[in-house]
């Protein structure tokens, strides 16, 4: 009977030499599982808001250990060759099948255990891949529902200053600009309007619009239609108001309709009265939503 020489990974491949390898498993798994915790500790943080140096800690971790015990996995768990092997040219004796059987019978078993590290490993790969979703989730935001086309200002609200004094009929000379806000609602985004006086006499922007600019005061929502910043600036001369985001121009004795630059429609106008005591206040609120165009709306 001759024998050859071959390599190979199987029957001659000592398992018990790693009676220890239940230590290593036991390691990788409480890799995986470290990093499985590190990853909905990641997750849950950046859902309440997110600390940067505490996620940089859990990311790493959460890395770390799936890094750690993959390649752990690897070097001490798998078989390395090549195995030498001496057998028999034809048969295997009684004894060698005997022998086979069992090796294949603690092989079995071994891989049984490696099966719970692949889920394992699954499992913490699974909870990084879900994890990358929390962004686009997060980033949709609430839904803003009817808030876009409400402010607080409504009728008979009360005009009044950034200090919240009463806003007259005397506040303003001719030419004169000035930020006001509904009585209750000072610094509110949404709610900021600019309040300008081009002249003395009662202002018609457009038809229909006949009574909103007592003796020469003119309001428009603050918010440009562009991209939502403030627009802050009035030229007197020209009797345009400036957005110093995008260079929109707004003519407002013609309602505010933008004359220059990308905005896309008028600022929505606030109409106002003059009350026995010499007071502005709005006849009502916008009759359309202020600020930049969307998705129900459209930039018409
Ligand atoms: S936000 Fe006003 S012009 Fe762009």
């Amino acid at each position: 009977m001759s024998e050859v020489k071959s390599t190979s990974n199987d029957s001659e491949y000592d398992y018990s030499s790693m009676t220890g390898s239940r230590t290593m498993e036991r390691f990788i798994g409480g890799l995986f599982a470290t990093s499985l915790l590190a990853t909905v500790g990641l997750g849950v943080t950046f859902w309440l808001g997110g600390q940067p140096q505490i996620e940089g800690a859990l990311l790493f971790v959460a890395l770390l250990g799936i890094g750690v015990g993959v390649v752990a996995w690897g070097k001490y768990l798998t078989p390395h060759g090549p195995f030498v092997q001496e057998r028999e040219e034809l048969k295997s004796s009684d004894m060698d099948r005997d022998a086979f059987y069992k090796s294949l019978e603690r092989g079995t078993k071994i891989l049984g255990r490696r099966s719970f590290l692949g889920k394992m490993l699954g499992v913490s790969l699974g909870a990084f891949g879900l994890l990358q979703l929390f962004p686009f989730l997060r980033s949709l935001g609430p839904v803003p529902g009817k808030s876009l086309y409400v402010t607080d200002w409504h009728k008979d609200a009360q005009v009044v200053k950034v200090d919240g004094s009463p806003v007259t009929v005397n506040d303003l000379e001719v030419g004169g600009v000035m930020t006001v806000f509904p009585e209750g609602f000072i610094g509110n985004a949404v709610d900021q309007v600019i309040l300008v006086r081009p002249a003395n006499y009662n202002l018609v922007t457009r038809p229909g619009r006949e009574s909103w600019g007592p003796q020469g005061y003119l309001a428009f929502s603050k918010v440009c239609t562009h991209a939502g910043c403030p627009v802050g600036l009035y030229q007197e001369l020209t009797q345009q108001l400036l957005c110093p985001c995008h260079q929109s121009l707004f003519d407002v004795l013609t309602g505010a309709t933008p004359v220059f630059g990308p905005a896309p429609r008028p600022l929505p106008q606030l109409p106002l009265y003059i009350d026995a005591d010499g007071g502005l206040r709005s006849q009502s609120g916008f009759n359309e939503p202020i600020g930049p165009g969307f998705w129900e709306r459209g930039n018409e």
